[in-house]
C-alpha cells in the first residue's frame, strides 16, 4: 500500500525524502546527529525553511551559538529566511545565554519543554529544531532520570503536534545514547577523513513505520543548501 503524499512532510532537502517514503511523518521527534562541522544545523534549518514557505511555523531553540548568526549562515544559502524570521515564521528562542549564566538556573529538560509549550500557546508550532540538546544533557543532575525525562519531554512535545528535530553532538561514535532509542527516527551526518580527503555523507540510522534505506550517500553543500546524491561517498573513487 502506497502512503499519500499528504501523510509525509518534506525534509526540504534535495534527495533526502526520497530515502524516506517521501518524507518525514508529522508529530514525531526525530534525532539528528553527527560530528562537529558535519552539517547539523544546515540539515535543520532547511527543515524550517521549508515548513515556513508552506504557511508552518518554526521555532529554532538555540543552546550554544547565536540564533542571529545561525540565520546569517544560512542566509547565504537562502536569503529568503531573514523574511521568514522578521515576520515570525521562524521564531528564535536563545537559551544560551541562561545556560551559561553560572548564577541562574540551568535549563532542564523540563523547563525547556514548559516555555516551548508557552510560546506554542498562541500559535502551534509546525516544525522545532533544539540545537543541541547534548547541552541539556549537563543540567540533568541524576543521570538514572534522564531517560525519564528526556521520555517525558519526547511525549510532551509529540502532544504539542509538532514535528521535532533534536540536534545531538556526537559525544562517542561507538556509543549510543538515550536519544537513539527514544527518539522516532535517527538521521546521521558523516563527515570523516578517508584516502586523506574528508568525505561528507548523511545515513538513515533508523526511521520507525518508513521503509527507508539505510546506505550512507554522498551529500553535498550546493549554492542552496545540502543535497544528498544517490550514490555511495565512495562511489568516485577509482
Ligand atoms: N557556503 C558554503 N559552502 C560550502 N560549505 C559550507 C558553506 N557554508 C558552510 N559550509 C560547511 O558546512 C559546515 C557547517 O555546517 P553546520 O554548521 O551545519 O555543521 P554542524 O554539524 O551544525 O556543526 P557544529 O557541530 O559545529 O554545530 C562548515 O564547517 C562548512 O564546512
Ligand atoms: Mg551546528
Amino acid at each position: 500500500m502506497h502512503t499519500s503524499p499528504k501523510t509525509r512532510i518534506s525534509t526540504g532537502v534535495k534527495g533526502l525524502d526520497e530515502l524516506i517514503e517521501g518524507g518525514l511523518i508529522p508529530g514525531r521527534v526525530y534525532l539528528v546527529t553527527g560530528p562537529p562541522g558535519s552539517g547539523k544545523t544546515t540539515l535543520a534549518l532547511q527543515f524550517l525553511l521549508e515548513g515556513a514557505k508552506h504557511g508552518e511555523k518554526g521555532l529554532y531553540v538555540s543552546l550554544i551559538q547565536k540564533p542571529e548568526e545561525v540565520i546569517k549562515d544560512m542566509a547565504k544559502y537562502d536569503p529568503s529566511i531573514f523574511a521568514y524570521v522578521k515576520a515570525w515564521k521562524i521564531m528564535l528562542y536563545d537559551l544560551g545565554p541562561i545556560l551559561w549564566r553560572e548564577t541562574s538556573k540551568v535549563p532542564t529538560w523540563g523547563s525547556v519543554l514548559s516555555r516551548i509549550k508557552e510560546l506554542s500557546e498562541t500559535e502551534k508550532i509546525d516544525r522545532l529544531v533544539i540545537d543541541p540538546v547534548t547541552a541539556i544533557e549537563f543540567s540533568v543532575s541524576n543521570p538514572a532520570e534522564k531517560r525519564a525525562e528526556l521520555a517525558r519531554f519526547i511525549r510532551g512535545l509529540e502532544d504539542l503536534g509538532t514535528t521535532a528535530y533534536l540536534v545531538a553532538e556526537m559525544t562517542d561514535m561507538d556509543r549510543y545514547t538515550e536519544e537513539h532509542y527514544l527518539t522516532s527516527g535517527v538521521i546521521m551526518m558523516h563527515y570523516f577523513m578517508h584516502n586523506n580527503k574528508m568525505v561528507r555523507a548523511i545515513q538513515i540510522l533508523k526511521m520507525r513505520g518508513t521503509k527507508h534505506n539505510t546506505d550512507m550517500k554522498k551529500i553535498v553543500f550546493s549554492d542552496n543548501g545540502i543535497i544528498v546524491l544517490n550514490k555511495s561517498p565512495f562511489e568516485d573513487e577509482v
